[in-house]
């Protein structure tokens, strides 16, 4: 595939690693990991969860910033010209075409979600939490949803606020944000960790997310695990590979997957832990909540607890940050495609891409108020239809195919140039498990992801 532009390389130690923290740190953390936990029983599901990151997002992660670093390009033209040296059938870039794909129908829900953190960060610093009971503070959350017009302006508002870091480029605008707001965001959850062990139910909380009960563990919650290890890393539409391109070649991948992982795991632990100790502190409100944890439980415990309007805005503000950096990696692959292959400027590319998730998250927008009573999918909302085909099918079916990529098809001296550096032990053991293992789970999450609503579909 022919490029016009060439790529540029991360001047900065721990720029990539930042990056990819920042990509991989998201709503999928601080929003979901705890939500899932509380309704998976606690203990469990943490343990499912952090072997699945093992054995499935560790090794993916690697391919995937293999392919992006060997190629020095973006998704699309990444796989294509690895194709290309592999001697493999140019179907296998349906990886990079499907990840673009899958990056702007994230964007476009993920920036609904988000908005919401706007309206939360405004409605914390203008005291609307102090003295909420569980009743007012549900209505709070529904009066929002009900609102068209306002989700539309914070929608578009985060939109916004993406397509600008992109336009920006990719030193002046990913990497100097990832180097101020990865940093700021680390200190306001530690920030926040203090505040749960002193105004939190601390003991009860790590006893909630680290005890360990044989019997929650069932093959529902090992699936939730196991989807769930794929998001919050990031993994199979390419946003890793495309900053995999910018990452210096001296740089170890090994180690950097590692921290990277690591960090990841971190935030969402520590997140979980101190929004569990709140919500503990708090009488007459339960951590199996829900979706709702963040947005309607969680409020409460700030309201009713001492300088929870201070602590509330810095909780929503990190929340925000989080999802920034999010969901600017979602759009990276295309705009850099635009960019490498037909010449687009960075902010033409930027703003056409974020127009066209702007538009598709409209029915997102709109499946929560005026066609709630609309069914897309098999009986889902537009905003389930749009979350189940980007995280339960094209997520996992890319990781699948960057495992078997990497793993079968491209060559050995590709692989071993690349990961000249690493530890000859753990390349040995990394290879056969992206062969085998990491696919072979991933399939088993992707078809039972789908079987069930094939089966409603036919059977029922
Ligand atoms: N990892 C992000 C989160 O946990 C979501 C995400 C998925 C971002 C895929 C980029 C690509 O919120």
């Amino acid at each position: 595939m022919k490029r016009l532009k060439q790529h540029v390389i991360w001047g900065q130690r721990g720029s990539f690693i930042l990056a990819a923290t920042g990509s991989a740190v998201g709503l999928g953390n601080i929003w979901k990991f705890p939500y899932i936990t509380g309704e998976n029983g606690g203990g469990a599901f943490v343990l499912m969860y952090l072997l699945c990151i093992l054995l499935i997002g560790i090794p993916i992660m690697m391919a995937e910033i293999l392919m992006g670093r060997r190629a020095r390009a973006n998704p699309i033209i990444a796989t294509a010209e690895l194709c290309e040296a592999a001697g493999a059938s140019k179907l296998w870039t349906g990886i990079g075409w499907m990840g673009a794909l899958a990056g702007l129908v994230i964007l476009s829900f993920y920036t609904v979600i988000a908005g919401w953190t706007l309206e939360y960060i405004v409605a914390a610093v203008s005291g609307e939490f102090t003295g909420l009971t569980g009743e007012a503070s549900k209505q709070l959350f529904d009066g929002l949803l009900a609102d068209p017009g306002k989700m539309l302006q914070w929608h578009t508002l985060f939109t916004l606020m993406t397509v600008v870091i992109l336009a920006l480029g990719v030193t002046r605008g990913l990497e100097s944000s990832v180097r101020v707001m990865m940093p700021l965001l680390f200190v306001l959850l530690l920030v926040l960790l203090g505040y749960a062990a002193v105004e939190g139910e601390f003991a009860t909380s790590l006893r909630f997310m680290f005890s360990f009960n044989p019997q929650d563990i069932s093959w529902e919650s090992a699936l939730v695990a196991m989807g769930h290890s794929f998001f919050t890393l990031s993994l199979g539409m390419g946003a890793i590979m495309a900053y995999g391109a910018y990452m210096p070649s001296n740089q170890s991948v090994s180690r950097t997957v590692l921290y990277v992982a690591l960090l990841d795991t971190l935030v969402a632990l520590v997140a979980g832990v101190a929004i569990f100790a709140l919500v503990f502190a708090t009488p007459g409100i339960s951590p199996g909540s829900g979706p709702g944890l963040m947005f309607v439980t969680l409020p409460v415990a700030f309201g009713n607890m001492s300088a929870g309007l201070v602590f509330g805005a810095i909780f929503f503000v990190m929340v925000m940050l989080a999802a920034w950096t999010s969901t600017i990696s979602l759009l990276e692959p295309g705009v850099a495609y635009l960019n490498e292959r037909f010449g687009f400027n960075r902010v033409a590319a930027s703003i056409l891409l974020g127009v066209v998730a702007w538009a598709m998250g409209l029915g997102s927008v709109w499946s929560f108020n005026d066609w709630s009573a609309k069914q897309f999918l098999w009986g889902k909302s537009y905003f389930d239809t749009m979350d189940f085909i980007a995280t339960n099918i094209m997520l996992p079916l890319g990781g699948v195919l960057i495992a078997l990529f990497v793993g079968w098809k491209l060559r050995d001296h590709h692989i071993l140039h690349e990961l000249a550096s690493e530890s000859p032990r753990l390349v040995r053991w990394w290879r056969p498990v992206l062969k085998f293992i990491s696919p072979v789970a991933v399939l088993v999450v992707l078809i039972n992801g789908i079987f069930p609503v094939l089966r409603a579909v036919f059977v029922e």
